[in-house]
Formats: structure tokens, sequence, C-alpha cells
């Protein structure tokens, strides 16, 4: 108790020093420095309540907007710590009991159950975290938490492929869209979780029959990235590929410059109803120093305000209604199926096992 007083005690003096040392030589203004903060850790002008450790694969820029709120209303120092998804996982795995990860964000069903199975996360439960968070979106032993959501959705090119003919993930696998789909590749984590819903809902004897006439249908080489396959259908090389909602709408919004924007403007988004809805989530890390204020964090994050917050800036869904950008509108009306996350990484396994033997490069 005397050292955590004590570290604490001089984080707010190293702190102070470096805030005056900004001031003073580099004339940056006091009021920079305090909107510094909870960015860099520094705390000054306020009283210090602790900080709170956020290993994070959630690669928004915009996730520091709602942990600078939660600093303002707390007092409670958020320090961002981002890098892609497997390397945060290897990264506690090797830090073991020396890691200083209080909250993991992680993006993708496969990914959070992965990190709970390989004892990275520790179950905590609260009646505000199981009020905020509906049950099929949370892990049954309170060791993770989705904060927002997202949805799989098809884009099609109307000039290519007939868009009425396509409702549900299963209509990918008719012949007449033979040489026209496109997929992203198999190690991407959120096909699997479309497999492994479709393995929930049609059986594995139907999702292996769906996986066969669907990868029947490509032609063109599986794809990097969402972003590269939606181009790749305005662009008239597929038919139609299957991508997360948010990309679409990030390129729409323009947020990946003009020529993005144009070219999704030329894809049609079909949304499946029902439609598979995955996650990003959080969870409390098995180590974690400061659990009081990464109890303190998550439950602010998966409030309707935190929620909001994450899920606005970056075109997700949050917990509960859903964004309600013009973008995102546009997409219709979002009706999710019944699996839950907590089943999406119970089927991980076998979904991978599945998409290799039907040929998913
Ligand atoms: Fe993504």
């Amino acid at each position: 108790m005397e050292c955590f007083v004590l570290d604490k005690v001089r984080l707010i003096l190293f702190s102070y020093q470096f805030e005056m040392k900004l001031v003073r030589k580099l004339g940056i203004p006091l009021i920079v420095t305090t909107l510094l903060t909870p960015l860099t850790g520094i705390s000054f002008g306020r009283v210090f309540a602790g900080e709170v450790r956020v290993y994070s694969g959630r690669h928004y820029n915009t996730d520091r907007i709602i942990l600078k709120r939660f600093y303002e209303e707390t007092g409670i120092v958020p320090k961002l710590i981002e890098t892609t998804d497997m390397s945060i996982i290897e990264k506690l795995k090797r830090e073991g009991r020396n890691s200083k990860a209080d909250i993991i964000l992680l993006v993708d069903a496969a990914r959070i159950h992965n990190a709970a199975k390989s004892g990275l996360l520790q179950s905590y439960r609260s009646p505000k975290l199981d009020k905020e968070v509906p049950e099929k979106y949370r892990d049954p032993k309170g060791r993770w938490y989705a904060l927002t959501r997202r949805v799989r959705i098809m884009v099609a090119n109307p000039k290519l492929v007939n868009v009425n003919e396509i409702k549900s993930y299963s209509d990918l696998a008719k012949p007449t869209l033979k040489g026209k789909v496109c997929l992203r590749k198999r190690n991407s984590p959120y096909n699997q979780s479309l497999v492994a819903d479709q393995i929930v809902l049609k059986g594995e004897k139907g999702t292996k029959k769906w996986l066969k006439g669907m990868i029947k249908n490509v032609s063109e080489p599986y794809f990097p990235g969402d972003i590269a396959l939606t181009r790749a259908v305005a662009q008239g090389i597929c038919g139609i590929g299957l991508v997360n909602h948010y990309y679409v709408a990030r390129m729409l919004a323009g947020l990946n410059g003009q020529r993005d924007k144009e070219l999704a403007q030329k894809v049609k988004v079909i949304t499946p109803n029902p439609a598979h809805v995955n996650v990003s989530a959080g969870g409390i890390a098995k180590y974690a120093r400061n659990k009081q204020e990464a109890i303190q964090l998550l439950e602010y994050l998966v409030s309707p305000h935190g929620s909001k917050g994450l899920a606005g800036p970056t075109f997700e869904h949050p917990l509960n209604g859903f964004n309600r950008s013009k973008e995102v509108r546009n997409f219709g009306d979002v009706r999710p199926d019944k699996v839950t996350v907590s089943q999406l990484g119970f089927f991980n396994a076998k979904s991978i096992r599945f998409m290799a033997e039907a040929g998913w490069q």
C-alpha cells in the first residue's frame, strides 16, 4: 500500500515537472498540456485519482475522446497502449505476472474468446455490467463484455449481379454468382466468426454445404482486408463480397479520401436479415494492478454514454440501439440473429477447420 501511494506521489511530481518543462521550454500553453493529460497519463491541476492502463486492439484514434471524458468525470488517468490484436495476446502471454495491463480491449469475438481461454482475463461481475450488456453480448463467466457491435454485410456491384436476388449469406452459394464472389483471407477473424455463426444457425452439415458452394463461386485471389475488397467490388473486379459495415461507412463519409468515397458510392450494401453481429469487447486483465480503476472504466465504456462514445465516430453500433449516422442508416435496418458472442468464440476452431477444408485460402 505504501509503495502504491509513493508511486502515485512520484508520478504526480514527475507529471508536474514534465508539464512545467513543456510550458517553460517549449512555450506550450497550459491549456494544451492539460488537454494532453489523458493521452499522456500526465495529470495537472486536478486531484490525481489513480490511473488505468489500457491495452487496446481498437486501433481508432477517436477512442481517445471517450477516454478523455472518462478522465474528466473521474480524475482517473487512462494510459492507452495500442497495438494489433494478436500482439496484445502475445504481449500479455510474454509479460505474464509482470504485465502492467489493467484492462484489455479487443475487436472480434474470436480474439476476446481466445484471450479468456488463455487465462489473460479475470472474472468480474457487477449489477451495472449485467444491466448494461445484454446477455448474448457478454461472457457467462464474466471475463469479457461487449462494448460496440458491427455487422457483416454484403457489398455488391449492381452492374455485375442482380442485387434483388441476394438477401442472405446463403445466397452467396448460388450458382448464378459463379466467378463473382470475392472473399477476405481465411485468417481474418471477421470471417471465422461469420462461419462460426453459420455453424450455430445451419448446423455443421449445412455450413459445409454453404461453404462449398460459396468457395466454388470465387475466382479472384483472396483479399487482405475489407477495404481492398470493397474497392474491388466498386471497380467491377468482383461482383459481391463480405465486409464489416463500418468500413463502407467510413469510405462513404470520406474518411479515407475522395477516391474511396467515390468507389463506395458505386457499391450496393445488402444487410442480411437476420444479420451476423460481431463485437469489440473489453475485460479486466488477469494481473491488473489498478483493478478498481479498471472496473470503473469498464462500467463507463459499457454505459449508453460510453458505448455511444466509442461507436459514434467509428460508425459501429452501440450495445443498445444503432448508429444514427446517415451513412449507416442507408444500409437498412439491422436485425441481429440469435447467436451469442460466446458461441462465436466456442465454434472458432471448428470454423477455421471447415474453411480450410472448403478451400478458403
Ligand atoms: Fe475492423
